[in-house]
């Protein structure tokens, strides 16, 4: 063990062996397979990202170009994915990037991370389910003919970048809080019951999106297409090469969650083999749909009327009456494939909670397991009640901001992590070797800072007090009850 001091490292010997422990049936029942975490990976990933933000990047930053942007962010994805992958396969535990970075950098970057990673996950399904409430709203109302009353449909306040905090004079938003709870409700049941909801929605979205590209391609004009890249207006990020910079700031959003497979490293018979397939494979699956989706939407409209919250359905009616019937397909599809992030989202979180209570940065209380279920229960209602809460008071704009900033800041981490990694640990058992780790690794850090840095001065802002107030629990709890502390 290394010493009593906020830098002290969990071996990769350790970390191993206690995957190997966990092997025995003591902990997390085994039952993944690389198809499961490819179905999770693409669960996670297809989302309010393609069904809503994608009109609005087209419309506001790069036109036809957003297909450059999709190229671009999924690029600097695919490097991170790779760093995640051989993180994944050489420490197959549930915690994701804080266990990559327990071993690499340090007990205070690792909790730094693992708090970060809230950011990313429980904020995510919070976004996401805010994303959900909106569409189930509009079904209702346009397919159905029922209006559910705004005044629960929203939060009660918006962040208006000029006039800050406004009251919407709603109570809060009731669809948001009810996804929440569903799913909270069926990951404590058990993760083979959710995985098996989670395939089937996956493969509901993406034949939905499939249709969306079969059909609509036949009606693609190449005067929706040119120009390709419009001409800048002159203030940066709108349009031309900067829009399609900015552009991928945006849709970014849509590639979070690849990585949500590595915290089932823990429930995966074969990780070693299984992980870097289902983090790669999920990710370049998305990006190809992501890159015919983003053709075929701006292929068939001009791309200034897609800023709506439901562009691709817009796109559907633009061109008459020949695609009607694709259109309420298409929003049970987001329906559906948005409920299956707020589930992979939900399930992530509690399995970083678990292994940040076994290290003893978090009360015991994080890691207890259900006895029949199996599952990390008490962290999994824990996790769901403050989605819940977030989820039904804040802003999509807040919280969207809120998880890209903590995601980058988690790619970055684990693209300098890996990078640390073989130089100290150069002879450590790497069963997935990222290919040029020092360009991989340098670009996957390098985009993911330069995206955070395009973010708002709010958003860090934002970060910076979220970090305080980890800095502070940690301090006051983590140090002092961090297993390394005690077996010292
Ligand atoms: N990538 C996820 C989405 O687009 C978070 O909803």
């Amino acid at each position: 063990m290394e010493n009593n001091n906020i830098f002290r490292k969990k071996s990769i010997e350790d970390l191993q062996e206690e995957a190997f422990n966990e092997a025995d049936g003591k902990g997390m029942k085994k039952t993944l397979n690389a198809t499961n975490l490819t179905m999770l990976g693409i669960g996670a990933v297809i989302g309010a990202g393609i069904f809503v933000l994608t009109g609005n990047a087209a419309a506001q930053y790069a036109g036809p170009s957003i297909i450059l942007s999709f190229v671009l962010s999924g690029l600097a994805c695919a490097f991170a994915g790779l760093c995640y992958a051989e993180f994944a396969a050489m420490i197959p535990i549930a915690g994701s990037a804080y266990t990559y970075a327990y071993a690499t950098l340090g007990e205070l970057i690792a909790w730094i991370i693992g708090w970060d990673l809230i950011l990313e996950y429980l904020f995510a399904a919070s976004t996401v389910a805010v994303g959900w409430s909106g569409y189930v709203s509009n079904f209702f109302k346009e397919n159905l003919h029922i209006t559910i009353p705004s005044s629960i449909t929203q939060s009660p306040f918006i962040l208006d970048p000029v006039s800050g905090w406004q009251s919407t004079g709603s109570y809060f938003n009731f669809p948001a809080v009810f996804i929440v709870t569903i799913v909270t409700t069926l990951l404590v049941i058990g993760i083979k019951e959710s995985v098996k909801f989670n395939n089937t929605i996956v493969i509901i979205k993406v034949i939905v999106i499939l249709l969306f590209i079969f059909f609509g391609f036949s009606y693609v004009s190449e005067e929706n297409l040119t120009p390709f890249i419009p001409e800048n207006t002159g203030e940066f990020g709108s349009f031309g090469w900067s829009g399609i910079l900015r552009g991928a700031g945006v849709i970014f959003f849509s590639y979070i969650g690849f990585d949500a497979v590595s915290t089932a490293a823990q429930e995966t018979k074969n990780p070693q083999r299984d992980m870097p397939i289902g983090i790669l494979a999920s990710l370049a699956v998305c990006t190809i749909i992501y890159i015919l989706v983003a053709f075929v939407l701006t292929g068939m409209i001009d791309y200034k009327l897609l800023n709506s919250p439901n562009p691709i359905a817009i796109a559907i009616d633009s061109v008459g009456t020949d695609l009607k019937w694709l259109s309420p397909i298409i929003k049970l599809g987001a329906i559906a494939g948005l409920s299956s992030v707020v589930l992979v989202m939900l399930m992530g979180q509690p399995r970083i909670f678990y292994s940040m209570s076994k290290d003893g940065l978090l009360p015991p209380l994080f890691s207890k397991l259900h006895p029949k279920f199996k599952t990390p229960y008490i962290s999994s209602i824990i996790t769901g009640i403050f989605a819940a809460l977030l989820a039904g008071f804040l802003p999509i704009s807040l919280l969207g901001e809120l998880v890209s900033i903590g995601t980058l800041l988690a790619f970055a981490i684990v693209c300098i992590g890996i990078m640390v990694l073989r130089v100290k640990q150069p002879n450590a058992k790497r069963p997935f070797k990222a290919p040029f780790i020092w360009i991989t690794g340098t670009f996957g850090a390098g985009f993911a800072i330069i995206q955070m840095l395009g973010l708002p001065l709010d958003t860090w802002i934002r970060l910076f007090i979220w970090m305080a107030l980890g800095f502070l629990i940690y301090f006051i709890y983590g140090k002092k009850n961090s297993i390394l502390n005690k077996s010292k």
